[in-house]
């Protein structure tokens, strides 16, 4: 259902390639996604593409208006009333995000992200978010997520693999948002997080002498040898890593799970063709009113995505804006099952929290129950 509530400008000007006077395909699909959610705007120039522009667009929107104009500096834009919740201007003009009278104006550089990032760790991008870091108070709330059936869910693997107490280690476990549950369900938890400012928040929250928190590195931190009766990495946190990386992450949790201790990684499970995928989330608390616009792109076996924050604060009556972006790598199953190799033995799949069967052609999510093998 389309919320008439949002608004977004997208400038078509700023990828225009006059040499060989064509827009960029990925973008001019980007723009019908954006149709779905808001309100369009499409502005763009006289060019000799117009008319065979206008007609592809209308085709397959009606929703979608024109503005043609030079410049998207140049066109008045709707400064947001209390109808209308969020207003949106994109385009590639701008190299940072820009915030003014609560319009939010900010570009879609999916590739330089990519390209700046490709070769290195994307842990490094990981650690700069602003999400982990100035928001990790924030965070359980931002993120908007159903915790509680997470943690059924795991109990109920952990049980169905006769796993009724003991201790588990929570990979990347950020603010320790499973952990509060689990411990009631029995089990001692030692969660391991990159970021300083998630396990701040972790300790915070989860005040348990069944609970525990280290700031380290699970690609190389020296864990005690066969000490956890389990091990969980929840929510697309191994999709950092890089291969290479990911072999040393899996060693090291081997190192120190129990013979016959299990091992749950889950991630988005990505159903290719994707191209680009856009949404919107809304949602509020007493103090604050949140609307998250998401834009992502798979591409290259890489997920790049943008997070435009616009966060209302009930009592200042102010609005905060700010924007993450994040580089992923997409696993597979056959990706998994080549790494874990010798060490792991996959002994069930499902496609999402509710325990349903894995479909790799349709699941939401892939989460994977690995078994260790015993020499
Ligand atoms: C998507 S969040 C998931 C957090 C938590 N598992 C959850 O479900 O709420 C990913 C987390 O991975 C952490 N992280 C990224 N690379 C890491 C690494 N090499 N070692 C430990 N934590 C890492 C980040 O700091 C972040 O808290």
């Amino acid at each position: 259902m389309m919320d008439k509530k949002i608004k977004i400008y997208l400038d078509l000007n700023s990828i225009y390639n006059k040499a060989n006077q064509t827009y960029n395909e990925d973008y001019m699909n980007l723009c019908f996604k954006f149709a779905d959610i808001a309100d369009l705007t499409i502005v763009f120039s006289e060019t000799v593409e117009i008319d065979k522009l206008k007609k592809q667009l209308t085709n397959q929107r009606k929703n979608v208006t024109f503005f043609v104009c030079e410049s998207i500096e140049n066109i008045n834009i709707e400064i947001p009333t209390p109808d209308i919740k969020a207003v949106f201007v994109i385009s590639n003009i701008y190299t940072t995000v820009k915030k003014e009278n609560n319009i939010i104006r900010f570009s879609l550089d999916f590739d330089s992200i990519e390209n700046k990032y490709s070769d290195t760790s994307l842990v490094s991008l990981a650690k700069e978010k602003l999400i982990y870091n100035l928001f990790s108070n924030d965070f359980s709330f931002l993120i908007n997520k159903d915790t509680k059936n997470e943690c059924h869910f795991l109990q109920y693997i952990f049980q169905k693999n006769n796993i009724y107490s003991g201790e588990i280690l929570d990979c990347c476990c950020g603010v320790g948002r499973h952990d509060a549950l689990l411990s009631n369900y029995g089990y001692e938890i030692l969660g391991i997080d990159i970021s300083e400012k998630q396990i701040a928040a972790a300790n915070k929250t989860n005040k348990n002498r069944l609970i525990n928190y280290i700031v380290g590195d699970v690609r190389n931190y020296k864990l005690p040898h066969k000490q956890f009766n389990g091990a969980v990495c929840m929510w697309t946190s191994f999709n950092y890593f890089n291969k290479e990386e990911m072999r040393s992450f899996i060693n090291n949790i081997y190192e120190g799970l129990k013979d016959e201790a299990i091992f749950i990684l889950d991630t988005k499970n990505f159903i290719y063709p994707v191209q680009y995928k856009t949404y919107l989330k809304n949602f509020e608390n007493e103090t604050k009113k949140v609307c998250i616009l998401v834009v992502k792109r798979v591409k290259n076996k890489m997920q790049t995505s943008k997070y435009i924050y616009s966060i209302y604060d009930k009592s200042t009556q102010k609005t905060n804006c700010f924007i993450d972006d994040e580089l992923i790598n997409i696993y597979t199953k056959t990706d998994v099952i080549n790494i874990v190799q010798g060490k792991f033995s996959i002994i069930d799949e499902y496609g999402d929290y509710d325990a349903s069967a894995f479909a790799e052609d349709k699941s939401n999510r892939m989460i994977l129950v690995l078994k260790k093998y015993t020499r």
